[in-house]
C-alpha cells in the first residue's frame, strides 16, 4: 500500500466525561465518525484502522464497516491502544498517522502539515502556543509560575515514518511505557519530532464542557460534519 495508514484510537472509557464518548452524537453522527470521514477523504490516506474497546470489535457499528475501515481491539492505556493500531496497520504503509477519536474536528490541512513534517524528520505533531499563565499548584496553593515561553499544547494527528513508530511501540510494550502521546516515544528515544502549526478548532473532547462547546460549534454552523469520503484503494 502506498501512502499513510491512519490509526484512530477510540478504545477509552471517557471517565472524565462520565461515559465513553466515541459514539456520542455530534451534529447527527457519532463523534468517531467525524474523524473517520476526514481521514477517508484525504488523498494521502490509504487505509484506516480504528482501535475499539475489545468487546466492540466483533460487532462494530454499520457505518464503520460501510466505510471500509478495519477495527482492532485496544488496550488498558492509550499507549497500548495506539500500539495495537500500529501493529494492525498495513506493513507496506510508508507513514502512520495516529489520531485521537476525541478530536472530531481534525482538518485535512493539519493532516497535510504533519505528513509534510514527518517526511522531513521522521516524526511530526501539531502544536498550539500556550496562552494562559501557568501555575504549579499543590494542596490548593500556588507553588510556582512556570515560564510560558517554549511551552506548547500537543494535538493529534501525529505522523511518523511507519518503521520508526513500529519499533518505538514494540519497545514501549516491553518497557511498559505510559507515554500519553506517541511523540513522547520519539522524545524518549532521542528521535527528532518536527513541530507544525496546530489548529485551534481541533479541540479535544475531554470534559462535559468540551462536549457542550463542540455541540455549540456545530449547532451554530461554525463547523460542519465532513462528507463521507472513500479510502483510496477501496476496502482493506
Ligand atoms: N484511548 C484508547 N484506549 C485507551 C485510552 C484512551 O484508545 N485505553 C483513546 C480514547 O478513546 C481517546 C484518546 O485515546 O480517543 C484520548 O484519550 P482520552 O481523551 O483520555 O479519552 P478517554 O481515555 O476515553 O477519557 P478519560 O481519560 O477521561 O477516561
Ligand atoms: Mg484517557
Amino acid at each position: 500500500m502506498k501512502g499513510a495508514s491512519a490509526v484512530i484510537v477510540a478504545a477509552g472509557k471517557g471517565e472524565r466525561l462520565g461515559s465513553a464518548k466515541q459514539y456520542l452524537p455530534l451534529g447527527g453522527i457519532p463523534i468517531l465518525q467525524w474523524s473517520v470521514r476526514t481521514f477517508a477523504g484525504h488523498p494521502g490516506v490509504g487505509e484506516i484502522v480504528v482501535v475499539l474497546p475489545a468487546e466492540q470489535v466483533a460487532e462494530p457499528p454499520d457505518w464503520l464497516t460501510a466505510s471500509s475501515v478495519r477495527c482492532c481491539p485496544g488496550g488498558k492505556t492509550r499507549r497500548e491502544s495506539a500500539g495495537a493500531g500500529v501493529l494492525a496497520a498495513d506493513p507496506g504503509a510508508e507513514f502512520i498517522l495516529i489520531h485521537d477519536a476525541a478530536r472530531p474536528f481534525v482538518s485535512s490541512a493539519v493532516i497535510d502539515r504533519v505528513l509534510a513534517g514527518a517526511s522531513r524528520s521522521g516524526a511530526a505533531l501539531p502544536v498550539l502556543p500556550v496562552v494562559d499563565t501557568i501555575k504549579r499548584t499543590e494542596g490548593g496553593l500556588v507553588v510556582d509560575t512556570v515560564a510560558r515561553s517554549g511551552l506548547g499544547r500537543a494535538q493529534t494527528p501525529q505522523a511518523f515514518e511507519a518503521r520508526l513508530i513500529r519499533g518505538l511501540h514494540a519497545r514501549a510494550s516491553e518497557t511498559g511505557s505510559i507515554a500519553s502521546d506517541d511523540a513522547a516515544l520519539c522524545e524518549e528515544a532521542g528521535q527528532a519530532v518536527t513541530v507544525v502549526e496546530g489548529d485551534p478548532w481541533n479541540l479535544k473532547i475531554t470534559t462535559r464542557a468540551d462536549l457542550d462547546l463542540a455541540n455549540w460549534l456545530v449547532e451554530s454552523g461554525r463547523l460542519r460534519a465532513p462528507l463521507s469520503g472513500n479510502v483510496a484503494g477501496g476496502p482493506v
